[in-house]
Formats: C-alpha cells, sequence, structure tokens
C-alpha cells in the first residue's frame, strides 16, 4: 500500500532563486546539490527536488502537514519571511472545520500551503524545522478528467477517495493526499489557474508485493523504467515513481487520520483479492 509522498520532483527556472527561499527562508536542510538539482529535505522521510530548467515553469500546489498546536505561532513566523496570501475578503488564515491554513508563493509561483488539522495526533511524527513541518499532505494533479483520473487511481493504486465532486476530490493513501482537480477548477484562495504542472511524485510504499500488483496491471506502455529505484510509469500525464520505503505501513492509523478506517478496508479487499482486482 501507498504510505506517503516520498519526493516530489520540481521544474525551477533558478536552483539559487529555490535555494534562497526553501533553505534561506524556510529552513529546509540541504540534503543534495548538484549542478542542475537540488534537494531539500523538509522530514527524514520527504524530499522535495527542484531541477533547473530552461524552459516555462507551471506552478504546483503543495501542502505541508504541521501541528496545530503551533499554528498561530508558525503563521507569525511565516509572516515575518514570506508574503502570505489574501482571500478575496482579505483574510489571510482560514480556520475551518476540520483546521486551519495559509498559503504562500515560491520564486517560481508555487502554491505552497502550511494546514493544520485538530485530529492529527501529535508527538506520532516529529515536527521539523523552523515550522513543525510533519509531511507533505497535498500535492496538486489537475486533469482534464477528475473523475476518470480518481477512479484510476483508486483501482490501481489503492487508493482512498474523498471529498468527491466533478471537480474535486482527495486521492488518500497513508498521509499523501493527490488533489486531483479539474483543469477548469482555479486554485484558491488567489483564483489561480490550475495547469497541469511537469513534475515527478515519488509515493513510499510498504512492500514488493504491492510493486507487483500495481506492475502487472498496468499497461506496459505507461512504464518508463522499472529498476531498484521503483517503478515508474506516466498517469493522466504526471510522472509516478513507487518506491519501497520503511515508512510505517498504519501511519493514518496512528495519527488518526479520518479516512485511516477505510483506507485499511480497501486495501484489505485489495490484498484478499490479489491481482483480479487491479
Ligand atoms: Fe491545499
Amino acid at each position: 500500500m501507498i504510505t506517503h509522498f516520498a519526493d516530489l520532483k520540481l521544474k525551477t527556472v533558478s536552483l539559487q532563486g529555490v535555494k534562497q527561499f526553501y533553505h534561506d527562508l524556510l529552513h529546509f536542510p540541504v540534503a543534495r546539490e548538484e549542478e542542475n538539482e537540488i534537494e531539500f529535505q523538509p522530514t527524514p522521510d520527504v524530499t522535495l527536488t527542484f531541477e533547473e530548467a530552461s524552459e516555462p515553469v507551471t506552478p504546483v500546489h503543495i501542502a505541508f502537514e504541521v501541528a496545530f498546536s503551533q499554528f498561530e505561532l508558525i503563521v507569525q513566523k511565516l509572516g515575518e519571511q514570506v508574503p502570505l496570501l489574501k482571500w478575496p475578503d482579505g483574510k489571510i488564515v482560514e480556520y475551518i472545520d476540520s483546521g486551519a491554513n495559509v498559503y504562500f508563493r515560491d520564486g517560481d509561483g508555487n502554491l505552497v500551503e502550511f494546514i493544520a488539522h485538530p485530529y492529527v495526533k501529535e508527538g506520532v511524527l516529529a515536527p521539523n524545522g523552523t515550522y513543525g513541518i510533519l509531511y507533505l499532505r497535498e500535492v496538486g494533479l489537475p486533469v482534464e478528467d477528475p473523475i476518470a483520473a480518481r477512479l484510476w487511481m483508486k483501482q490501481t493504486l489503492g487508493l482512498t477517495l474523498a471529498k468527491e465532486s466533478d471537480q474535486f476530490a482527495f486521492v488518500i493513501g497513508g498521509t499523501a493526499h493527490a488533489v486531483v482537480v479539474s483543469t477548469m477548477r482555479k486554485w484558491i484562495p488567489i483564483a489561480m489557474y490550475a495547469l497541469a504542472p511537469s513534475m515527478e511524485i515519488t509515493y513510499g510504499v510498504t512492500d514488493e508485493s504491492f510493486l507487483d500488483r500495481v506492475r502487472s496491471s498496468l499497461d506496459r506502455r505507461l512504464i518508463i523504467s522499472d529498476t531498484e529505484e521503483g517503478l515508474l510509469f506516466r498517469m493522466y500525464g504526471y510522472s509516478i515513481r513507487l518506491r519501497v520505503t520503511s515508512f510505517p505501513d498504519d501511519i493514518a492509523v496512528r495519527l488518526n487520520l479520518p479516512h485511516a478506517a477505510v483506507g485499511e478496508e480497501v486495501n484489505s479487499v485489495i490484498n484478499e483479492v490479489g491481482q483480479s482486482t487491479f
């Protein structure tokens, strides 16, 4: 099963620019730095990689989960470093039933969110860095046909759907929430066009047998590479990699995430019927 976002690889027009933003302002440790690539490590289990490219960069939406008990302090510290985005009514922090969030943009225009939920059990994952980051929660995947894409992800990757509408759904595995949206729906809070960015998402998965089931269900033409670095394939215009990691398979339950029980059910059904449903 899928447990988390292990890496997200984005394009940038300036490595120096992303370093000034993610390292100097957000204090993400630099795990690796090469001529054309830089890798940040906001938590021990997540890397954020930027590859420099001489081409237009389409902004992506990502969200990091932070501790709810620290949220106001985090927003205060963040606001001293970067301009925080406003909603049309002028507010910056949105408090909703299930939590609170704040948005800002990096130098390439990527829409970054810090989000916190009171139901997330603290003390399970250690908060990391100045802003107490727990995990990479969201990666936005704008697609032309969000209903087909989310069903494919559910059936082929064993993910769980939540908050489904014609233009939106969370497609969830462990802590990872792919935000599968229509390219017709704009990103909040600044009504930003949801164009499809060029990116490579690496999902952490629990074991080789899960990889085998996905491998056997994939159309061969979608597979880009299949090595010890994981299984890399195309999915609705995106590059997706599945890589076995040691991230806990029961992380959603331990964190008390609301979809955890449903996810367990879905995964146990998939395990029981094996390849036939894949
Ligand atoms: Fe979001």
